[in-house]
C-alpha cells in the first residue's frame, strides 16, 4: 500500500482525530512544562543558610564571594547573601559603588545581631578591588593570598562583561573579544581554582560542611546570537564548563551550579524598565536565592524557564538564528541612534 493510497484514504474524521491527538499532546507537553517550573520545590531557608557550616550550631563566621558586586545582580546577590546571615567579600572595580554595597550589607548583618566591633578578624563586609579582565598572574595570587584569610561558604561568580552594542564579529575590536573571553571564561575558571580547594578541604574535615558556587549562564548560549557571538559563546563555555565540573564537586562538599539567566534590567541588558519577563536584579535574586543547591543546572526565573523550554529548546536553529539576528541587529541601531544623539549633545 503507497503513502498516496494511506492518504487517500483519509476520512475528514481520521484528520480531526489526529489533529485533536496533536493538540492534545502539545497542551500536555505545556501543561507539564508550567507545572514542573512552578510546582518544583525549593532550598529551605534553613538550606540556604547552612553554606560552610558545619549545623545549624555552628556559629563559625562564613562569608560569600560575590564577583562584580558593585552593580546590577552582583549587588543584588551580596545584599541577599547578607540578609541570610552570610558576611560579604565583595569583588569590583569601582571601589566607591563596592563601598555603598557594603554598607547596605553591613546594615543587614547588624540587623541580626552580629557586629564589625565584636570580632576584627571577620568583618561584615570585605570591599576588594580587582579587574577580571587581568592576566598578571602576581595580582591573581595576591588576590588568592587576601581570600585565603576567611571561610568561605558561598562563590557567586557573577562578573561578566560583553560590548557596548551588538557588533559585527569582523568589526570587533580584538581587545573587545580578549576581554570577554578572559572575564567571562578564564576568570571564573580561576576563581573557582583558587577558592574550592578550601571548599574541598573543609567537607574532608567535617563531612557535614558543604559550600556552593553559582556561575552566571546567560540564553544567550542557548541560540545563535549574531553580533554577540562572542559573548554568547563564552556562556556557552561557561555553562559547559560549569555543568560537566559539577559531577566533580558534588563529592568534594561542593554544590556547583549554572543558573541560565535571560534578560534582567540592568547597566548590562541596557534595559531600564520592568516587565514579566525582565526582573529586577532585586527580584530575578529573590527567586535565584532558592535554588541554591538544587543542581547543576538551574533556571530560576520562571518566565525565564518558560521561554527557555517553550521557544529556545523548541524551535529550530535556522529559525531562531534569523529572529535573534533580526532582533540584535535593531539593538544595534538604536544604540547607534542613541550614541549619535549623545554626541550631537556633547
Ligand atoms: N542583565 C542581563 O540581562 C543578563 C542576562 C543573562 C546573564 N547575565 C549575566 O549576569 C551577570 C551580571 O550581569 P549584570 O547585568 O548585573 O551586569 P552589570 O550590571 O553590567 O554589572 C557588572 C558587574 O561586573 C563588574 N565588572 C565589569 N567588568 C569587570 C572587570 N573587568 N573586573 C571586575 N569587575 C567587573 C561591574 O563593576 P565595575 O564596573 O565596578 O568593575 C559590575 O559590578 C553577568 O555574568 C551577565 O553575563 C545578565
Amino acid at each position: 500500500m503507497s503513502v498516496v493510497s494511506v492518504l487517500g484514504a483519509l476520512t475528514r474524521e481520521h484528520v480531526v482525530g489526529a489533529g485533536l491527538l496533536v493538540a492534545t499532546v502539545l497542551v500536555a507537553r505545556v501543561v507539564a512544562i508550567v507545572a514542573r517550573i512552578y510546582l518544583q520545590p525549593g532550598a529551605s531557608a534553613r538550606q540556604i543558610a547552612s553554606y560552610g557550616r558545619a549545623g545549624p550550631d555552628d556559629k563559625t563566621p562564613v562569608y560569600a564571594v560575590i564577583t562584580g558586586a558593585s552593580d546590577g545582580i552582583g549587588a543584588a546577590w551580596a545584599r541577599e547573601l547578607a540578609r541570610r546571615g552570610y558576611r560579604v567579600i565583595l569583588l569590583a572595580r569601582t571601589e566607591s559603588k563596592l563601598h555603598a554595597v557594603a554598607a547596605d550589607c553591613r546594615a543587614a548583618l547588624t540587623q541580626q545581631g552580629l557586629s564589625d566591633a565584636a570580632n576584627a578578624a571577620h568583618p561584615l563586609a570585605v570591599v576588594r578591588p580587582f579587574d577580571f579582565s587581568t592576566r598578571d598572574d602576581a595580582l591573581w595570587q595576591a588576590l588568592a593570598s587576601d581570600l585565603a584569610a576567611y571561610r568561605i561558604g558561598v562563590l557567586i561568580n557573577n562578573v561578566g562583561v560583553s560590548t557596548d552594542m551588538p557588533t559585527a564579529f569582523l568589526e570587533d575590536k580584538m581587545s573587545d573579544l580578549e576581554r570577554i573571553l578572559d572575564v567571562n571564561c578564564l576568570a571564573q575558571v580561576r576563581m573557582t581554582r583558587i577558592i574550592a580547594p578550601g571548599m574541598a578541604a573543609r567537607h574532608a574535615a567535617d563531612a557535614r560542611v558543604r559550600s556552593v558556587i553559582v556561575n552566571m549562564g546567560s540564553g544567550s548560549s542557548e541560540s545563535p546570537i549574531p553580533l554577540i557571538a562572542t559573548y554568547g559563546a563564552s556562556k556557552a563555555f561557561l555553562k559547559a564548563w560549569s555543568v560537566s565540573t559539577s559531577f566533580e564537586l558534588a563529592p568534594l562538599g561542593i554544590d556547583m551550579q549554572l543558573y541560565m539567566t535571560f534578560f534582567v534590567q540592568s547597566a548590562m541588558s541596557k534595559i531600564s524598565r520592568t516587565s514579566w519577563n525582565v526582573p529586577s536584579p532585586d527580584t530575578y535574586v529573590s527567586y535565584a536565592i532558592r535554588r541554591l543547591g538544587c543542581g547543576p543546572f538551574q533556571t530560576p526565573y520562571p518566565a525565564h524557564a518558560l521561554m527557555h523550554q517553550l521557544i529556545y529548546a523548541s524551535l529550530p536553529t535556522m529559525l531562531m538564528g534569523r529572529l535573534s539576528h533580526g532582533v540584535t541587529a535593531k539593538l544595534r541601531e538604536s544604540a547607534l541612534r542613541k550614541q549619535a544623539r549623545q554626541n550631537k549633545s556633547e
